[in-house]
């Protein structure tokens, strides 16, 4: 593969050459890495087989972890995806509740595939997740493609997610063709993922649309664990427990004072320690070097979080330290991603 090009975008009036040159990109089944309003994806022409094994290749990832597909409209996903005529009317009205409500946005929805999307993108499953992103350099790209997008996080497989394009490069410099560079991205976790093939739905990862704003619209849900499905992964492939993580091993620990004195412990230890801090902590907490602020509030926190462990795994440290982030709403998904990134080591 040859050098990856890195296209700056600040607008897309004035990006549009660049957008134009990355869907030429997408069209011709190369991959191109582009910012939605949760992380960082690395998108192929979702109905190109060839294309969408590239994306496996390229983050080296497991082929039974299927992909989500992004795309513009929501009735470009009933006409072309999604096995429309094989709904229940529920399944049929709960799609559209939902696509009204949160779509542009963070939330993915698994229903039954067309057999026009390819094995691979799926995993072999008879479902297809789709969503439409709410980012208008996404929504530009998948416009001026002119075909539904099959996109990942761009991060390596296992590895922490990408919030900004030099996350993106650290990963996949030279194994994608293109980078569009839009800054950071707004949300700073993966989406929603809501399977609609049960009733009540099932969410298979918590996300930007949480629990409270789906039962607000109307549609109850539940979770693998209250499900308590033994079948899990069949449910919800490419799950892993072991994802989103740092080289270093993190430790989720009760409270600042826990924190403080783990800190202590282990560098007596020998070990090289960072803190991940949050809330009132970072002043009681301003001595620990190395250190990373991620926010006051669940939504900062979310924003920061994949930055703040690829900052302290660049530092070098053994071990990275945060007190266990209580709340619910987004606390579930960032609590979610911090159990997944904590168990490699565990
Ligand atoms: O926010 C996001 O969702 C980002 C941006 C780029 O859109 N994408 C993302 O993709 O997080 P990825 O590949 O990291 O996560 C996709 C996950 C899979 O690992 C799987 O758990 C679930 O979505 N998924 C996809 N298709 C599915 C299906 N047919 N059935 C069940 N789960 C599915
Ligand atoms: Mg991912």
């Amino acid at each position: 593969m040859p050098r990856t090009e890195i296209l700056l975008i600040r607008d897309v009036e004035t990006g549009r050459s660049a957008i134009d040159a990355a869907a030429a990109v997408i069209r011709r089944g190369g991959l191109v890495a582009f910012p939605t309003e949760t992380v960082y994806g690395l998108g192929a022409n979702a109905l190109d087989a060839g294309a969408a094994v590239r994306i496996f290749e390229a983050k080296q990832r497991a082929l039974n972890d299927p992909l989500i597909v992004h795309i513009n409209d929501a009735t470009h996903a009933t006409q072309s995806l999604i096995d429309w005529p094989a709904l229940t009317q529920r399944q049929r009205e709960l799609y559209e509740i939902l696509a009204r409500r949160f779509w542009p946005g963070p939330l993915t929805l698994v229903l039954p595939k067309q057999a026009s999307v390819p094995a691979v993108v799926s995993a072999g499953l008879d479902s297809v997740a789709v969503r439409v992103p709410d980012h208008p350099i996404a929504r530009a790209l998948i416009a001026a493609s002119a075909v539904p997008i099959a996109a990942p996080s761009a991060n390596l497989f296992g590895h922490v997610s990408p919030t900004s394009a030099q996350h993106v490069l650290a990963d996949l410099a030279g194994r994608i063709d293109m980078v569009l560079d839009g800054g950071p991205t707004r949300i700073g976790v993966e989406s929603t993922v809501l399977s609609l093939r049960h009733d009540p739905p099932v969410v298979l990862r918590p996300g930007g649309v949480t629990r409270d704003m789906l039962a607000q619209a109307g549609v109850a849900t539940t979770t693998l664990t209250e499900r308590q499905a033994d079948n899990a992964a069949q449910l919800a492939p490419g799950m892993l427990s072991s994802h989103y993580a740092p080289r270093a091993a993190l430790e989720i620990v009760a409270d600042t004072a826990a924190l403080i004195a783990r800190q202590v412990t282990l560098t007596q230890e020998g070990a090289r320690v960072g803190v991940l801090l949050s809330g009132a902590e970072a002043e009681s907490c301003s001595r620990l070097h190395p250190q990373f602020v991620l926010g006051v509030t669940h939504a900062q926190i979310a924003r920061n979080l994949y930055a703040g462990l690829r900052a302290l795994d660049d530092a070098a440290v053994d071990v990275i330290l945060i007190a266990r982030i209580d709340g619910d709403g987004l606390g579930d998904a960032i609590r979610d991603r911090l159990e997944r990134a904590a168990h490699k080591r565990a």
